[in-house]
């Protein structure tokens, strides 16, 4: 039988202490990222190596990738550990998955595709690049309907726009998979995560 729920850290130690701490943690991959094109730039050892755009891209979709499938499994943790506390990173966790996609997507913009029509013609022509833009469309009015504000302005509304947030993850796994060309071992790994926090809401609805 399940115990109680844990109570968990006060107000203010969330407010004032985990959540800086987290908000820090979740910008460390941008501020490496950033700190290697700035040393690229100065001619620095970095870790862009000889296609540097294409590296940057990568990196910041695995990012973003990681962060969303993070959104969702704090709310399964919280759940099954018994430890609801958790959940109040969960908007946080949300919004840098959206930064990262946005940026993400900017930088491919300006330095792969190298302007708004060859984009154009990628997101018609490339179909990995088709699943993904919605998937980052559907990201953004998640993170700007984030706050209490929006919650309470759309009251049950924004459960059901926040459920955007399950093919958003799904088509982001096959824009993965379907431009990994030889290694699929990270892409399987994210789908796998996936798979079974999508399962355990399945189960959950099936028999609460
Ligand atoms: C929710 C939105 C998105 C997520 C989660 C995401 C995630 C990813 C991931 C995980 C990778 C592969 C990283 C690796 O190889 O290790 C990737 C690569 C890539 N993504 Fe995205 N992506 C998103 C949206 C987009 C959008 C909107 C575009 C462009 C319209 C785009 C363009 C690319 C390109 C061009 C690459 C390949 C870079 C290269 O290897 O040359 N992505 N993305």
């Amino acid at each position: 039988m399940r115990g109680p729920p844990h109570r968990g850290p006060s107000d203010r130690v969330l407010r004032f202490a985990l959540k800086p701490i987290v908000f820090i943690a979740l910008t460390i991959p941008l501020a490496y990222w950033g700190l290697q094109v700035y040393y690229s730039g100065q001619g620095l050892p970095n870790a862009l190596g000889a296609d540097a755009a294409d590296r940057l891209v990568e990196a910041l979709g695995s990012w973003t990738l990681r962060f969303l499938l993070l959104a969702l499994a704090l709310s399964t943790v919280a759940r099954r550990l018994r430890l609801p506390w958790i959940v109040r990173f969960r908007r946080m966790v949300g919004v840098f998955a959206m930064t990262y996609a946005l940026t993400h997507f900017g930088v491919y913009l300006v330095f792969l595709a190298g302007g708004v029509e060859a984009a154009i013609e990628d997101i018609a022509k490339r179909p990995y690049i088709t699943v993904s833009f919605p998937a980052l469309l559907m990201l953004i009015p998640l993170g700007v309907t984030s706050t209490r504000g929006w919650q309470r302005r759309l009251g049950r509304n924004w459960r059901r726009l926040h459920t955007l947030i399950y093919p958003a993850a799904i088509l982001a796994i096959v824009h993965f998979i379907w431009l990994s060309r030889s290694d699929f071992t990270e892409p399987v790994i994210y789908a796998s995560i996936l798979a079974a926090l999508l399962l355990e809401r399945l189960l959950r609805r099936i028999s609460p």
